[in-house]
């Protein structure tokens, strides 16, 4: 199934990639979260290809929402993350594909078609891009972290609009970027490009298939306090291990002071 998942990734890949930089339909799901007609037209292709083999799993994707039986097998899909990057034209995007089984995420592929990598994971087998293990960084000082986060699409009506954290890292860590495709900002902590993420109000399609991806690269993922992570919960923390009790830290002093 992971075999699958990836040929329908490198699929989506080349759609986006073959579009990029067209002129295309885009529409508002809400002041500043766009839809594209690519958007769409990937994740009809995947579904598609799904459906075509396996009718009876469930599917959960970002624009059609949930659909299918009772099947223990769960296709969990972002057919184009990173949509504000793609619809400016910004080469920073993905196509995510996690397959869950009876609750948990067995498997997961994040592609970026612009740099033809392919991320992907096996629940116990390792992590790889383009075949190749890969690893989390061994950066152990936060001072010395490079991070990436992300901003929630209600970041101007939500008091958690991550800006406090946002600062506090800036003055804590060594920088902080922000790149607009949160399973691709999960897959560089992954093999060592950024040593931490953290994001709040993340979706299960944006987590999927990066959160096992990073496990399985020997990272750690959980809730800011430390908790149990989970893909349908909206707090998502994900570092080497190094520097995870840092980042905890940072983030209970910024939860703190909204309360
Ligand atoms: C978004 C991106 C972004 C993150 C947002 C996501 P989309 O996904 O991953 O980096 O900050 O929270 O919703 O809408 O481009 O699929
Ligand atoms: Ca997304
Ligand atoms: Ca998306």
């Amino acid at each position: 199934m992971l075999d699958f998942a990836i040929h329908i990734a490198r699929e989506a890949g080349k759609l986006l990639r073959d579009n990029l930089g067209r002129k295309i339909e885009i529409n508002h799901k809400s002041r500043i979260d766009l839809v594209t007609e690519i958007d769409l037209a990937s994740e009809q292709l995947i579904k598609e290809m799904i459906q075509s083999h396996f009718p009876k799993h469930q599917i959960l994707a970002e624009e059609g929402g949930a659909q299918g039986g009772q099947s223990q097998y769960k296709w969990i899909i972002d057919p184009l993350d990173g949509t504000t990057n793609y619809a400016h034209g910004y080469p920073c995007f993905a196509v995510s594909i996690a397959i869950e089984r009876a609750g948990e995420v067995i498997a997961g592929v994040v592609y970026d078609p612009m740099r033809d990598e392919l991320f992907a994971a096996e629940r116990g087998s390792g992590a790889t891009l383009n075949n190749r293990p890969i690893h989390v960084s061994d950066t152990d000082k936060l001072s010395q972290a490079l991070l990436v986060t992300g901003f929630p699409y209600d970041i101007r009506t939500t008091k958690r609009n991550n800006i406090d954290n946002f600062i506090s890292f800036m003055m804590n860590a060594q920088a902080v970027r922000r790149d607009g495709s949160a399973s691709l900002d999960l897959c560089y902590v992954a093999c060592g490009r950024f040593d931490g993420f953290w994001e709040i109000g993340l979706n299960p399609w944006d987590s999927a298939a990066a959160h096992l991806i990073i496990l399985e690269a020997g990272g750690v993922v959980t809730r800011f306090d430390g908790s149990e992570f989970s893909i349908y919960g909206n707090e998502t923390l994900a570092t080497n291990g190094l520097i995870h009790a840092e980042m905890m830290n940072q983030l209970t002093i910024g939860s703190a002071a909204l309360k």
